[in-house]
């Protein structure tokens, strides 16, 4: 018994944000942007468009590709660090719009690692219990309402997208697509990625939002060696519980934060450049989204056939990170 996708989907909004249109907004320039991140474009939401309204675009074609009706679903998993309010989930407003009702419905925090402990959550539930068939787990953001656009560090690195997987049950191991797991998690780190104010800890207040509190803030460089570090750390674990080389693998499909950053994890795993999927210079770093649309693309595109082993690896705020083995 396992697991297997049963469809995959996913949603950007139609307004491109050039790195010419950003430098109208702040101090940067194309060329800093492309050759630090590789970035050249990413896509913001409608002011009226909420981060359910982005998973609900990428979990309708899934669903679609799944071949499933809404109301098959037993469970749906969003993760997300930009949910419509912080509660009800964001998980519940998405199954009302999905019509989803025998659905039980919750969000999941792990910022760009989210989507993989979704999946590592979704495989728990339907290999554990009988009674689950169906998860929707979803990877959405809409980055732009939490990013400081009068920061240069930070707003030329984010963007807005969803992404979606229909998840079932397989009878045979054969079938089975997740091959092996790592997630890990460092407290530690706390302070050098973080949104300081609205929770428990630093509630809103004229202050909080003087000081800009409210936005994404980032120690740049000190996350660019944590990730590199524990994701590499991470795949290699992975591929040896799998007793799967790097050469078997096609594609490593690492979150999109910064092209530097997956061209670094890829050289010391031994992974050549072509063997990376990278759409960071389209859609900038979309935090749980990211591995999702990257699959939906591979998805589409046909670029994967039965059989191959895809590495996917994420890091992200907390600090969280995750690689799970895929067989497709
Ligand atoms: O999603 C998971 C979490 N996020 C990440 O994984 C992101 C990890 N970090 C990174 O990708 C990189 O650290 C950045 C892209 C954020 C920054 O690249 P860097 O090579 O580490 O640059 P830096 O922060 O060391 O800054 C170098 C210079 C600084 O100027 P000085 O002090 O050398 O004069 C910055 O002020 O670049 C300056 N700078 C900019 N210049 C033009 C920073 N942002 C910009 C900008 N445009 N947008």
């Amino acid at each position: 018994m396992g697991i297997r996708i049963l469809g995959i989907g996913s949603y950007v909004p139609e307004k491109v944000l050039t790195n010419f249109d950003l430098e109208k907004m702040v101090d940067t320039s194309d060329e800093w942007i492309k050759t630090r991140t590789g970035i050249e474009q990413r896509r913001i939401a409608a002011a009226e468009q909420a981060t359910s309204d982005l998973a609900c675009g990428a979990a309708a074609k899934a669903l679609e590709a799944a071949g499933i009706k809404a109301e098959e679903l037993d469970a749906i998993i969003v993760a997300s660090i930009t949910v419509d309010q912080i509660f009800p989930s964001t998980a519940c407003i998405l199954q009302k719009k999905l019509g989803a009702k025998n659905a039980f419905c919750f969000d999941l925090e792990a910022a760009c690692s989210g989507l993989l402990y979704a999946l590592e959550v979704a495989n728990s539930l339907l290999t554990a219990n009988k009674k689950y068939k169906k998860i929707l787990v979803i990877g959405a953001e809409k980055l732009s309402s939490i990013v400081d656009w009068e920061d240069r560090s930070t707003c030329v690195l984010f963007g807005d997208g969803a992404g979606a997987l229909v998840l079932g049950k397989c009878r045979n191991t054969e079938e089975n697509c997740i091959v092996a797991s790592n997630l890990g998690s460092d407290g530690h780190y706390t302070d050098i990625l973080q949104i300081p104010a609205g929770g428990s800890r630093l509630p809103a207040s004229a202050e909080t939002i003087a000081n800009r509190q409210h936005y994404l803030a980032m120690a740049g460089s000190e996350v660019f060696k944590c990730a590199v570090t524990a994701m590499v750390h991470s795949c290699k674990k992975v591929l040896k519980e799998a007793g799967i080389a790097a050469e078997e693998v096609r594609w490593l499909v690492p979150h999109q934060a910064n092209y530097r950053i997956l061209r670094a994890v890829a050289g010391r795993l031994g992974i050549p450049e072509t063997g990376v999927y990278m759409n960071v210079s389209r859609y900038g770093n979309t935090s749980a989204a990211s591995i999702g649309l990257c699959l939906d693309e591979i998805a589409r595109g046909g670029l994967a056939k039965p059989g191959d082993y895809l590495l996917l690896t994420a890091f992200g705020g907390g600090l969280t990170w995750a690689s799970i083995l895929l067989k497709w």
